[in-house]
């Protein structure tokens, strides 16, 4: 980009005739917004385009200048696509190159674009449909990681994980409840996000610099044109709200703690203490100094990520705090956070969708520790109850005492000998003993709505499938009206 020294000649003067002064150095450094804004190019191409045919139709602009101008954003869409598009940082912002090299394209005409329509409605619309466009993204990113865990979930069901409360274990599960368990947070995500995009669904354009505009703006053509649901109801409203950013981002930060705590899950899950699966080598690093080591680099960096991405919202909401009424500049900082979670969401699904397909199970460590952890405790103590008629604090009590003998003496439920525990209890002689402290009983006795036995896995596999089918059929049939375009890449 292009840098100008203060009151030099190549400093352009954007304002016209208020101005005596040329622009200063400092001014065009603080206030160029074009490094990082020019990916908003296609949203405002498309946004130029409708209102040119908007400001045509109430007889603005003639065909010919209409045509014209079409032209020319076509051309400096493929100029900005094919690097061939000069920036300069004089030039401010991206709607202010896209104008200018328009008139430079085309001449007189281009300089009528901006009638009915100043940047501050302009760069509200662009923002919206940004959001829109990425939205599909990913809500497109999400199905698929929500079809890797149900596939995953499908394929584990006959598979034993540890349940853990405090991060001690708790109860054996089927490891299919354990990604179920994160494939419905996920879901909760992808509902969370329609209610995003209904309320960035809107048509600003119209609202001018804060009061409407001197000309008769058929707002409703625009909103077809641009294909949004609504028309704002103020234009002061329209200019100076960001709660569809704050919401977006929001909806990005919850996306992003279910994301992070998978990943804290498979970092200890996949450690040598742990031992309970194994991150394909493709997904991890190894260490320059220490020849044995596997990191699971991706699991880290979208725990890392995660701790961004909530930055990005309190940024939003204190940039907007204390705002007044309508139009701020503080606004155009609004972009750096909203393009970098866009960013951070897109790579973090991929990756955790990577490693939730390639993670391998290691099965006979999850039993040792199942066993170890004296998993089915509450199982035997729920035996006493309903076998030996004891009441169930007694039960607690028995219980307690032979795990805790267990534990004093090395020992775990499965290889405490029949001597050991009639001394404990006379109850813990029964020939159905081990039968009550059965793994994979014990998970199937969890038989209510909801629970981990493998009918219920099935039951939620069925729901899940179905709740799934909804968002994949609505995601095809847009993409079938409208493939996702080239600006929307990511
Ligand atoms: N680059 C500006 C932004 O992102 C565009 C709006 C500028 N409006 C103004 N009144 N200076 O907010």
């Amino acid at each position: 980009m292009s840098k100008t020294k203060p009151n030099s000649e190549s400093n352009t003067k954007l304002w016209g005739g208020r101005f005596k002064e040329l622009t200063a150095d400092i001014m065009n450094r603080i206030g160029e917004s074009i490094s990082f804004d020019k990916e908003l190019y296609s949203q405002d191409i498309r946004g130029s385009l409708a209102h040119a045919q908007m400001l045509c139709k109430i007889g603005i602009l003639s065909n010919k200048e209409l045509t014209s101008i079409e032209k020319g954003l076509q051309k400096i869409q493929i100029e900005i696509e094919t690097g061939k598009f000069e920036y300069k940082m004089e030039l401010e912002d991206i709607h202010m190159h896209i104008e200018s090299r328009l008139t430079q394209l085309i001449g007189e005409a281009g300089k009528k674009l901006h009638t009915a329509r100043s940047r501050n409605d302009q760069v509200s619309q662009d923002v919206r449909l940004y959001i829109l466009d990425q939205i599909s993204l990913i809500e497109n990113e999400l199905i698929l990681l929500l079809e890797q865990l149900l596939l995953k979930a499908r394929t584990s069901i006959d598979v034993l994980f540890p349940g853990y409360t405090h991060l001690q274990i708790a109860q054996p599960i089927r490891a299919s409840h354990y990604f179920m368990a994160h494939f419905w947070a996920f879901l909760r995500d992808l509902e969370l996000f329609q209610y995003v995009k209904e309320t960035t669904d809107l048509l600003v354009l119209g609202s001018g610099a804060m009061a409407g505009v001197n000309y008769n703006s058929d707002r409703e053509f625009l909103r077809k044109e641009l294909k949004l649901s609504r028309i704002s109801e103020n234009s002061m409203d329209a200019v100076s709200q960001r709660d569809h950013i704050i919401q977006y981002l929001f909806a990005i930060s919850q996306c992003m703690t279910h994301a992070s705590r998978v990943c804290e899950e498979f970092i200890i899950y996949s450690s040598t203490e742990f031992n309970y699966i194994g991150l394909p080598d493709r997904l991890t690093s190894g260490s320059s100094i220490m020849p044995q080591k596997k990191n699971p680099d991706v699991a880290e960096l979208i725990r890392g990520k995660s701790a961004m991405v909530f930055g990005n919202l309190m940024s939003l909401l204190s940039l907007v705090k204390g705002t007044p009424m309508a139009y701020n500049r503080d606004f155009q900082e609004d972009k750096i956070p909203m393009f970098q979670s866009s960013k951070h969401i897109l790579l973090s699904l991929e990756g955790l969708r990577e490693m939730v397909s390639g993670l391998e199970i290691k099965s006979s460590s999850i039993e040792e520790n199942l066993k170890k952890g004296f998993s089915t405790a509450t199982d035997l103590a729920d035996w006493l109850v309903s076998f030996k008629k004891i009441p169930f604090r007694e039960a607690h009590e028995i219980v307690g005492n032979l795990v805790s003998f267990c534990t004093e003496n090395k020992l775990d439920l499965f290889n405490v000998s029949l001597e050991d525990r009639s001394r404990i209890s006379i109850h813990l002689t029964d020939s159905s003993y081990l039968d009550s402290i059965s793994l994979y009983k014990s998970a199937d006795k969890k038989n209510v709505a909801g629970g981990t036995a493998r009918k219920r896995q099935l039951e939620q596999f069925a729901q899940a499938e179905k709740r799934l089918k909804f968002y994949r059929n609505k995601r095809n049939s847009k993409l079938k009206k409208k493939p996702i375009s080239k600006g929307q890449t990511k």
